[in-house]
């Protein structure tokens, strides 16, 4: 079950696809959704968004977990230790990320006195009375923190890239389940 040199687990990888994937639709329907006129569209996708945030944050908080108890990925193969603190550190940016994301997403809906969903059974508010530091700095981090998430997706995916085109080695494979 546990990650190894040879095999990520099949937890492992469901997981890195399932946030990754979600986050990279999210990251572009939130551009997409703000620039839009006011109007049902803009609303309706407001609110996919937002469930579909709240929905990836309770994945991510277990996958934060289950990194946690299995510790982060052993290399593949050997490469300089320099490019072994990078992408790790890169991990752990992108690892937070994906709670952050969504906790500042749902602090500034709520803040601004707006609802937050949860799986499409209930609602999280709206409070009695809108929170305007809550609003305004779920707004900031959400902001500043989904371009910073763009930069370091971007490093990731040129990364993971690299390894499988100019190293050639089974980095990529590997995140796709393939037995080394
Ligand atoms: C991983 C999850 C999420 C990602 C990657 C993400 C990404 C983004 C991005 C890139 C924007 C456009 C930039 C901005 O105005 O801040 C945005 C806007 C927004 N997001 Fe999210 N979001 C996520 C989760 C959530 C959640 C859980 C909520 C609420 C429950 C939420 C509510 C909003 C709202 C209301 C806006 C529009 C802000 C405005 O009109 O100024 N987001 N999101
Ligand atoms: C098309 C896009 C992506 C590709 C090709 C990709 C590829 C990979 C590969 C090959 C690894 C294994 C690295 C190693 O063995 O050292 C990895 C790990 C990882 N990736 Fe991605 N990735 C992508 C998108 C994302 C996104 C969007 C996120 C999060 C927002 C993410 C988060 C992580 C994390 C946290 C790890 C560390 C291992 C783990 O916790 O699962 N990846 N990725």
């Amino acid at each position: 079950m546990s990650d190894t040199r040879e095999q990520f687990s099949p937890l492992t990888i469901a997981f890195h696809w399932a946030v990754g994937i979600t986050i990279i639709c999210l990251l572009a329907v939130g551009l997409y959704m703000t620039d839009l006129p006011k109007g049902e569209w803009k609303s309706e996708l407001y609110g996919y968004h937002k469930l579909a945030g709240t929905t990836v944050f309770m994945i991510a908080a277990f996958r934060v977990l289950w990194r946690w108890m299995n510790g982060m990925p052993v290399p593949a193969t050997d490469y300089p230790a320099w490019q072994h603190t990078l992408a790790t550190a890169v991990h752990y940016c992108l690892l937070i990320a994906t709670v952050a994301m969504p906790l500042s997403g749902a602090a500034l809906s709520y803040g601004h006195g707006h609802p937050i969903p949860i799986l499409g059974l209930f609602n999280i508010g709206p409070p009695a009375k809108e929170i305007p530091w809550l609003g305004d700095g779920g707004s900031f981090i959400h902001y500043w923190a989904g371009w910073a998430l763009i930069g370091i997706i971007s490093l990731h995916v040129i990364g993971a890239l690299k390894h499988h085109l100019m190293d050639k080695d089974g980095t990529l494979r590997r995140m796709l389940g393939a037995r080394l």
